[in-house]
């Protein structure tokens, strides 16, 4: 029987691509999505990259209301937790919307699940619940901590899930840490297109790629690293999607939750990778070196042999592909 999953904020970059890579596996899956930051012809995009249609239902994760409908419409085996609040530098300014949507937005969800007698689910945390790791590669077992409300809320969550599944052992959680997504679907039809003007890197670049934007600011110099900018371990969002199905897999496979990280265990740092979007897009880029970012750290890439041992993970698309596959997206998008 097709397993069929729901996945909020499945109409997001990292969702959209998820959504493809399980019908690709043989799942059935459904969208629940606000568009607070989604394009609202992703889902057209969908039916015309997976060829079928698309359930796409417009609402909150907040909304239990909602979520019960959705649960009793639908019979669903498991769900995948994409929908959250991720610009750190908004977190700072409005704490309580990021405290309301990354938290209480999982609460709701899983009284939600919990009524409807479903106890699965797939979890989008993140490598900033490492701060500047003391060791790198960073294995999932180094100390945790937060920076900022964002990152708060996302180590607030691994915490409450873990309290929850030691409660009850029906719970399954798949903990899954990102590291730096970037890079978009082949295609051309889906990828990563910020509404304002981007906090992240590769979005910034392209942007600047386009022409939309003047010039890079390259956010320090002086860190302790190979060329003194920062060192991060970007990972293809193509892979990224795989990991879900590869997670979702084994939760479901197994009856035991885990908690892995996600990225290709190699990091770049800022001037590589402006050099790579260079290669990608056939020029060179204007940049300049600005002071230091507040909150960032110099240096962070992960340990991957966890997810390769429990889930079979390994990213496999390397840095030119990430940034020819958003060249492709964002120079077709700029043209359509
Ligand atoms: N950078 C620049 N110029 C820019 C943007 C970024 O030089 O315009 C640099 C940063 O200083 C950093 C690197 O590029 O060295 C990557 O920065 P990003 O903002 O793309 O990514 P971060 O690693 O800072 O943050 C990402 C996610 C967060 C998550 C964090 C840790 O955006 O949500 O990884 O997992 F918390």
């Amino acid at each position: 029987m097709v397993q069929k999953i729901l996945l909020t904020g499945g109409a997001g970059f990292i969702g959209s691509h998820t959504y493809v890579a399980l019908k690709d596996a043989g799942y059935d899956a459904i969208i629940l999505d606000n568009f607070s930051n989604a394009r609202r012809n992703v889902t057209d995009r969908l039916e015309v990259i997976t060829g079928a249609p698309v359930t796409c239902i417009e609402g909150d994760v907040l909304d239990e209301a909602l979520l019960d409908r959705i649960f009793a419409d639908h019979d669903i085996a498991a769900v995948i937790h994409f929908a959250a609040l991720k610009a750190v530098g908004e977190s700072v300014e409005k704490p309580l919307d990021y405290l309301n949507t990354n938290i209480a937005g999982l609460y709701a969800l899983l009284r939600s699940m919990q009524r409807a007698d479903l106890f699965t689910l797939v979890f989008s945390s993140s490598a900033t619940v490492y701060g500047q790791p003391d060791e790198l590669p960073v294995s999932e077992a180094a100390p945790r901590s937060f920076n900022n409300p964002y990152g708060f809320t996302k180590l607030a969550c691994e915490q409450s899930l873990e309290q929850i599944a030691a409660s009850d052992n029906r719970w399954t959680f798949g903990v899954l840490r990102y590291f730096n997504p970037v890079g978009a679907h082949d295609t051309g039809l889906i990828g990563e297109d910020p509404n304002d003007i981007p906090n992240n890197l590769m979005p910034y670049i392209a942007k600047v790629a386009t022409d939309e934007l003047e010039q890079l600011s390259v956010w320090g110099d002086d860190y302790d690293t190979p060329d003194g900018t920062g060192v991060r371990d970007y990972i293809h969002v193509i892979d990224l999607a795989r990991g879900h199905v590869q997670s979702l897999d084994a939760l479901l496979k197994s009856g035991k939750g885990h908690v892995v990280n996600l990225g290709t265990g190699t990091g770049y740092s800022v001037l590589e990778v402006l050099r790579a979007y260079e290669r990608a897009a056939g020029r060179t880029l204007p940049y300049r070196i600005a002071p230091r970012r507040a909150g960032d750290v110099a240096c962070v890439y992960g340990d991957t042999r966890l997810a390769k041992e429990i889930l079979g993970f390994k990213a496999e698309l390397g840095l030119d592909q990430m940034c020819a596959s958003s060249w492709n997206w964002i120079s077709r998008r700029k043209n359509t």
